[in-house]
Formats: C-alpha cells, sequence, structure tokens
C-alpha cells in the first residue's frame, strides 16, 4: 500500500485534488452546506451537467449511498463526486451502511475515473443530522478500506470544516493506527 490518509481543515472548494465529494441530495440540483459553496465555487456549469444526469425516479438522479461523477468545472479539482448520504432518524434506518456505502461507492467511482487524489467533507453530518462522532468513524474506517483497495491511490483526504471535527478523525484514524500520513 503506497497510498496515505490525510485530515485537513479547509474548505473543501479550495482544495488543489483530482476529486472532492459533495454532500448532495437526490435531485442533484444544489442546496445549502457544502453543496451550496461547492455549486458556487464551480459555476453554473456544474448544475448543467448534474440536471443531465438521468433521474432513475421522478426527482432522483441519485439514491442514497450511490455516487455521480460530474467535472469540476471552475474548481482547481478536476471531477466532483456527489453522493447523497443518509439522513439521521435514530440508527435503526440502515443509515451506517447507507453512510459507509457513500464513501466506497464515491472512491470506487473516482478511482475508476482516474482520480489519485479524493477529499471528502463530513457527509450527513450537517443539514442531514447524522452525529458527527458515528459519522466520522464510519468515514474513517471507510478510507482505511479505500485505500487498502485501491493501490492506485495517493491521497484520501478528511476535508473538516472545524477543529473539533479535524481532532476527531485524527484520534480516530490513530486508534486505528493510521495517524497522520504514512507511506
Ligand atoms: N468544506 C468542507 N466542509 C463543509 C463545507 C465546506 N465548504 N461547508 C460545510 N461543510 C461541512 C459541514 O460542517 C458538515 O459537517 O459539511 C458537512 C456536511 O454538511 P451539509 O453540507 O449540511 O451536508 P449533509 O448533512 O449531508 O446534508 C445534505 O444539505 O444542502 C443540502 O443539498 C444538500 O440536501 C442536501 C443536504
Amino acid at each position: 500500500m503506497s497510498g496515505r490518509i490525510e485530515v485537513i481543515l479547509a474548505d473543501i472548494t479550495t482544495l488543489d485534488v483530482d476529486a472532492i465529494v459533495n454532500a448532495a441530495n437526490e435531485r442533484m440540483l444544489g442546496g445549502g452546506g457544502v453543496d451550496g459553496a461547492i455549486h458556487r465555487a464551480a459555476g453554473p456549469g456544474l448544475l448543467e451537467e448534474c440536471r443531465a444526469h438521468a433521474e432513475v425516479l421522478p426527482g432522483v438522479r441519485c439514491p442514497p449511498g450511490e455516487a455521480r461523477l460530474t467535472g469540476g468545472h471552475l474548481l482547481r479539482a478536476r471531477w466532483v463526486v456527489h453522493t447523497v448520504g443518509p439522513v439521521w432518524t435514530g440508527g435503526d434506518a440502515g443509515e451506517p451502511q447507507i453512510l459507509a456505502s457513500c464513501y466506497r461507492s464515491c472512491i470506487d467511482l473516482a478511482v475508476r475515473a482516474g482520480a489519485r487524489s479524493i477529499a471528502f467533507p463530513a457527509i450527513s453530518t450537517g443539514v442531514f443530522g447524522y452525529p458527527m462522532d458515528r459519522a466520522a468513524s464510519i468515514g474513517a474506517g471507510q478510507l482505511v478500506s479505500g485505500l487498502a483497495r485501491h493501490p492506485s491511490v495517493e491521497r484520501l483526504i478528511a476535508c473538516c470544516f472545524d477543529a473539533g471535527t479535524k481532532a476527531l478523525y485524527d484520534r480516530l484514524l490513530q486508534v486505528m493506527g493510521q495517524g497522520g500520513a504514512f507511506t
């Protein structure tokens, strides 16, 4: 295994990576939170490209747990991987499995496109209400297994929007034996 996991404190729209992940909704037509920030930074071409994705059900371009790829448009990132996290309703409605599937689907799709560096926000932890500690432990676990699954990946990045989230990810990855950058 030659890749590494990084935990950073940043606005994901500013990152110089191959792909950034968007915590979108099923319609894929923008929203608030990180979704709104990505659409603002990427410009209207991103919305156009999202709209062109086929609906798999009326109003659903991406079901929860799946991922869809677009270009990065005005972003530094070449691609945006849109995923739809679970809405937290207490944890007994498959939320952990859906959240894990988001990370897995995003990594697999981005790698298939050729990405070697992929940055993730903390999917579902804002508007969708997933408790940060539980979401981060799933996210960290999926970054570790994603790296093991894809030898071509150079960097998987947990892009944290606040210091508390970064400290949480740092601690979890340390416990998993993956603290800091490693080769
Ligand atoms: N960079 C990195 N992380 C960010 C940024 C940013 N620019 N902006 C917000 N975040 C963080 C939030 O702090 C939160 O921890 O992203 C995490 C996810 O929060 P949301 O963006 O609210 O995403 P989510 O909980 O998955 O809800 C998705 O929100 O805006 C809508 O269209 C979106 O309906 C969808 C829903």
